[in-house]
């Protein structure tokens, strides 16, 4: 096979997803496993893992679930609160299982409500995470009322990132799911401890494929869809190769009845066909050549740790993607669903 038809790539991880709990499990973790060495898993659920002895029974939980053979890896992530201690992120670090702390502004997104209502209170935790490495994984938005939503990112940066860099400049932090020209140029404005992750929908779509001739609920998710321009930045800074750019997918199930309701849950489904997806955006771009260091070789060396040791293999092959998932007893609409794509990924080895 010629070449330009087949790419391998070191295995993938993804710096970013939600697995859900008990029954979802079953369909989650064998997607994650299907595409990656490793996942680092959100820990907003109902109620969040705060502590290392809930992360420790969720890891449990998520391992039962790992298909037979696989070594893929659960990495786990704590939920910041206004109650996290600096005890608490000392444990953590010392257990070897959490790779970072999820900031959650209280009330930005599916399963908040217990994220932190005061950021400046946590300086001593901001402190005690530079100092023993731990990352920040931060969702960056605001959600003052008085900010229109499309304006949340930009200025989480302006009110309190900028800050924040400055105070801890050896602090790991991640601007998750980053969404704007503002996230992007921020995190190029910084050193190397300072990162991003992109979605497969940021890269695809833009607010008028969610909401010109009519309102497509399985677009939402937070932070939203931006317009044009943003959308045209984070694929410059995905494609660039540049290390402060990797893979992190906000894979997130919500059941169909959830998302086509009178309010939409957000979050979108990518773990159907995620490295297809990445593919896709590098593919029109004719980026191909960068892709391995946006899925495979930064994200690794942000968190230092290892490369995986797999491989795995993109074949050149028209396919369409399935309308619908099952997700337990019910079906989930997965981004794209239906929609063509031009690579085909073959199982690591
Ligand atoms: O769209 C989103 N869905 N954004 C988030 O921040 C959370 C996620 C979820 O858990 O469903
Ligand atoms: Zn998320």
């Amino acid at each position: 096979m010629n070449a330009m038809d087949e790419l391998t790539l070191v295995q993938p991880d993804d710096w970013h997803v939600h697995l859900r709990d008990e029954d979802a499990l079953a369909m989650t973790v064998p997607a994650a496993a299907q595409s990656f060495g490793r996942s680092v898993v959100m820990p907003n659920l109902v109620p969040p893992i705060t502590k290392l002895d809930q992360a420790r029974s969720y890891y449990q939980r998520i391992i039962k679930h790992r298909p037979v053979g696989s070594d893929w890896q659960p990495l786990m992530v704590l939920y910041l609160t206004d109650k996290t201690t600096p005890e608490d992120i000392l444990e953590a670090k010392d257990s070897g299982l959490i790779c970072g702390c999820k900031y959650y502004p209280a009330g930005a997104t599916t399963n908040s409500d217990s994220g932190v209502t005061n950021l400046r209170g946590l300086d001593d935790v901001f402190a005690a995470m530079q100092d023993v490495g731990l990352v920040l994984q931060l969702h960056g938005e605001v959600t003052d009322d008085a900010v229109d939503i499309f304006d949340r990112e930009a200025e989480f940066i302006e009110r309190y990132l900028i800050d924040i860099a400055e105070q801890f400049p050896q602090l790991k932090i991640i601007l998750e799911h980053v969404t704007t020209e503002q996230g992007i140029n921020f995190v190029r404005s910084r050193s190397a401890n300072v990162a991003a992750t992109i979605t497969p929908q940021h890269l695809l779509y833009n607010r008028n494929d969610m909401l010109v001739g009519g309102m497509r609920p399985h677009l939402f998710c937070l932070p939203i869809l931006k317009r044009d321009h943003h959308q045209r930045a984070l694929i410059d800074a995905a494609i660039s190769g540049d290390k402060q750019f990797f893979l992190g997918t906000d894979s997130a199930p919500h059941a169909r009845h959830a998302k086509e309701a009178e309010c939409c849950s957000a979050g979108c489904f990518s773990h159907h066909a995620p490295l297809e997806l990445y593919a896709e955006v590098f593919e029109r771009e004719n980026a191909l050549q960068h892709l391995e260091a946006f899925a495979s070789l930064n994200g690794p060396e942000f968190y230092q740790l290892p490369l995986n040791t797999k491989r795995v293999t993109l074949k050149r092959e028209e396919w369409t993607l399935p309308a619908t998932i099952n997700y337990g007893d019910e079906e989930l609409v997965p981004l794209a669903a239906g929609e063509a794509l031009r690579w085909r990924c073959l199982p690591a080895g």
